[in-house]
């Protein structure tokens, strides 16, 4: 059984997460979306909420679950029994911190690979930052994020 980890903020998911989320799915058996609870950001959403929203957007496949970690991601790794960590490449700005993390998280958890998939071409510039942002002001999200991901965000903003 080869197990996958998908870790991320996912503040809100997108539908780029969700794209990568399946296309992970070719590498392993079973793959865990994983939320970090980072003590030094201030989400839109809480984890529970994020959590919730990402069921709505992928739990229709038994092979992907949903977790939270605090701490690192190398460690959860290793309590969940996890070699593979897949992480998303929209474009070149995404290089060189994502090969400083795998380094990194390769140096903490030997046992441990990362994978970087590329997400479908239409979906290359989309981030979680640009959601929040363009729903703060009534942008239309059709397409980009899950009709439950989109009331979330209404909701939250007031629309
Ligand atoms: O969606 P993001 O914000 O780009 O995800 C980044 C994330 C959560 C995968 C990364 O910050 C992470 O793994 N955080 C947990 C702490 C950790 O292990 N950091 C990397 C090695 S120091």
């Amino acid at each position: 059984m080869r197990t996958a980890l998908y870790p991320g903020s996912f503040d809100p998911p997108t539908r780029g997460h969700e794209d990568l989320a399946r296309r992970a799915l070719a590498m392993c058996d079973r793959l865990i979306v994983a939320v970090a609870i980072n003590p030094n950001k201030e989400p839109l959403f809480s984890v529970e909420e994020r959590l919730r929203l990402l069921q709505a957007s992928l739990g229709d496949d038994p092979r992907i679950t949903f977790a939270s970690f605090a701490g690192l991601l190398a460690d959860f790794a290793r309590e969940r029994e996890a070699r593979l960590v897949v992480r998303g490449l929209r474009a070149v700005s995404d290089f060189e911190y994502e090969f400083q993390m795998a380094l990194m998280n390769r140096r903490l958890n030997p046992d441990l690979e990362t994978v970087f998939l590329v997400p479908a071409v239409d979906l290359t510039y989309l981030s979680s930052s640009l959601v929040r942002e363009a729903a703060r002001f009534g942008g239309n999200l059709d397409g980009l994020v899950h009709p439950e991901v989109a009331a979330a965000l209404a909701a939250r903003f007031g629309r």
